[in-house]
């Protein structure tokens, strides 16, 4: 939850903003376009989104628009045939988005790349033929530990392309994070980097994938393509590891796109969820394009002359469809920035955005406050009046730091956009439009074709101002297909606790206007600085320090990141209590998992409070640590722990 604004402090916002007339005037979705979808999608939300599929390109028609026949199982489209890189690449082609920019890409000591939608295209081509020719066919799993490069953007579209799944791991993932995903997609091929710039230094990336393909029980991966980008040695092995450069520049630039049946998998993306092990949350081309194409292009109002730039990094949801996937089937150009917001200077940014005439900025809270921190000298130094809107997502956005956003990026006059959505809904769910009013710190209402609600326990809707469990009542097309190879934990984990719905994990309430305020977790997941962490997952890199015995995990207050891990330890009997070894265990997490754990400290406990049958009692150590009495819901174990 974001700390510079409190519960309270949500539930009084009083504040509202109307759109601007020029905002209405312009907007390609009027407020009775909006209207008028809003009603269709309420009465007959299949024709509603027959509708933005027929938008799209097929190879082949659907049957049906939805087969519900097994739910939670939901199929979208099935029967049609489709790919989504045709969509977002090959159709622009005989258009007149061919010679328009698809791809800016702003390297972190200043260098930049451009690509128009036919030089992109071609570089997708070649790197398609190349894992073709490799051996590479459709269904092999892709695994990319790649930062934000041209390159990554290319390999995501190669690889669907061909119709190989691909699951980015973000380069802030140790080896053996790196090693968990590769294995559990069974993937043959992974593309990395020799390394890249992040906050002044080189990171080593090519190493971490031998750590990780290295050992007794590595994966089997056959063959490893690595993009020169940081000039980082590396030990390249004879037979499996080839230069990316090598592989692609004697290449045809055509190559033929895979024709996939609608529910084909199109990616897999790892989340946290309450258990250690991670997620692989599956999307595929059908249903994903179309709930994506629909959502992002509606939600940021696509014009010609848009650059859009969303500040993500690709191995996230957000980057897949906030800045892959969306913006190309709008066929809008898209920008991509590869190091820290606060290299050289706390003006990067502003810096950026006026370079490159950027029109829509979307981003996290996080990092928001984070450059909030340093003042508006920052922006105020750079012209930001080509900005027209904005975009928030990640957490929760306290009022407070809208309003800063809104008044020193958005001159009073851009629509701060606040979208919910998950790495598992696929696509924005919940999001004010840009001729909505807005109310700083609320979400706004459920996208047209989307319905959601705020229930309690039993799964009746709570009433105006009253928390409760956000759900998802009706199945949407960017739903995921699927967790990888876990069909009882698809149903467990999201459809189990409010029967027919959706659970998404989080708290929200709903106000007299009907407008969705966003409270945070429900479960047991950490948002830090806008990632999901489980503490399960947490834990069990704690526990698997030689001196721990036992080991609780709760999230804490953080004003920049939102909250951040603290660590409750209990020793084995060798070892001793001291602040070296506080400090060693800190960073045994952060080897575990990578930089991406924040953990601010490890602290020494005799024992953990737990229940009767032996679950650990995480809130009893939250509520120790806020200083909130729970000795009257002590008996009331949270429905998520029994
Ligand atoms: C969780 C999903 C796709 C977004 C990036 C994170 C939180 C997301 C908001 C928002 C308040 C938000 C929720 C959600 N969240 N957007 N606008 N306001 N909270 O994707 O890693 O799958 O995390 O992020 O808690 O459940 P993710």
């Amino acid at each position: 939850m974001d700390q510079t604004g409190t519960v309270d402090n949500l539930l009084t916002e009083e504040r509202v903003f109307r759109p601007l007339p020029q905002m209405v005037r312009q907007a390609n979705l009027s407020p009775q376009k909006c209207e008028a979808a809003r009603k269709l999608a309420a009465d007959d939300p299949l024709s509603f989104w027959e509708e933005a599929a027929e938008e799209l390109y097929w190879f082949k028609r659907w049957d049906q628009v939805l087969d519900d026949s097994n739910p939670p199982h939901y199929r979208w489209f099935p029967g049609a045939q489709c790919n989504i890189v045709y969509n977002a690449l090959d159709r622009h082609i005989e258009t007149a988005a061919k010679n328009r920019l698809a791809l800016i890409w702003e390297g972190e000591p200043g260098d930049s790349r451009k690509y128009t939608y036919y030089e992109l295209y071609r570089a997708v081509n070649r790197l398609a033929s190349a894992l073709r020719g490799l051996g590479l066919s459709k269904g092999e799993k892709v695994v990319l530990y790649l930062p934000n490069l041209p390159e990554t953007v290319i390999a995501m579209l190669a690889s669907a392309k061909i119709g190989a799944p691909h699951c980015l791991v973000f380069a802030g993932f140790s080896a053996k994070a790196l090693r968990e995903r590769i294995r559990s997609t069974g993937a043959s091929t992974v593309i990395t980097a020799d390394g890249f710039y992040r906050n002044g230094r080189v990171i080593a990336l090519k190493n971490v994938v031998d750590e990780a393909l290295s050992g007794e029980d590595s994966p089997w991966v056959r063959r490893v393509i690595v993009v020169h980008r940081a000039n980082v040695q590396a030990n390249m092995v004879e037979g499996r590891d080839f230069w990316y450069e090598d592989l692609v520049r004697h290449e045809r630039p055509q190559a033929q796109t895979e024709a996939m049946d609608a529910n084909d998998p199109l990616f897999i993306l790892h989340t946290s969820g309450a258990t250690g092990k991670p997620k692989g949350v599956v999307h595929s081309h059908g249903g994903y394009m179309v709930g994506v194409n629909r959502t992002f292009s509606w939600v940021f109002d696509i014009k010609a002359t848009d650059i859009f730039w969303c500040t993500a990094d690709l191995g996230w949801v957000t980057g897949h469809t906030g800045a892959v996937y969306g913006p190309l089937m709008a066929g809008t150009t898209t920008l991509i920035y590869e190091g820290h917001p606060l290299y050289p200077q706390a003006d990067r940014f502003w810096n950026i955005v006026s370079k490159y005439g950027v029109t829509i900025l979307y981003t996290s809270p996080t990092v928001i406050r984070m450059l909030k921190r340093f003042g508006s000298q920052y922006p105020r130094r750079h012209d930001l009046a080509t900005l027209r809107l904005l975009g928030s997502v990640g957490e929760p956005i306290s009022p407070e730091t809208w309003m800063w956003f809104h008044k020193h990026i958005g001159r009073s006059e851009c629509p701060v956009l606040d979208t919910w959505w998950q790495t598992e809904t696929g696509m924005f769910m919940i999001s004010p439009l840009p001729v909505s009013l807005l109310k700083p710190g609320s979400v706004g209402k459920a996208l047209p074709g989307v319905e959601v609600d705020v229930v309690d326990r039993e799964g009746n809707p709570t009433p105006a101002g009253k928390g409760g469990y956000l759900v998802v009542t009706k199945p949407w097309p960017g739903m995921m297909s699927a967790l990888h190879n876990d069909r009882e934990g698809y149903f467990q984990d999201y459809w189990k606790l409010i029967p027919g719905c959706y659970f998404a994990g989080d708290v929200a309430r709903r106000d007299e206007d009907g407008y969705l305020w966003i409270q945070g977790r429900a479960d047991d997941v950490l948002n830090i600085a806008g990632h999901r962490l489980g503490t399960a997952e947490l834990e069990s890199a704690l526990v698997s320090h030689p001196a721990v015995a036992e080991a609780a995990v709760i999230g804490v207050a953080d004003p920049i990141k939102g909250e951040v891990a603290k660590g409750f330890a209990v020793l084995n009997q060798t070892a001793a209590p001291s602040p070296a070894l506080a400090e060693e265990l800190r960073q045994h997490i952060r080897r575990e998992l990578g930089p991406v754990a924040s953990v601010r400290e490890v602290v020494f406990r005799d024992r953990l409070p737990r229940t009767r049958s032996g679950k650990l009692l995480r809130r009893v150590l939250r509520a120790e640590e806020t200083g909130q009495d729970i000795s009257q819901d002590l008996g009331d174990i949270s429905a998520l722990e029994e």
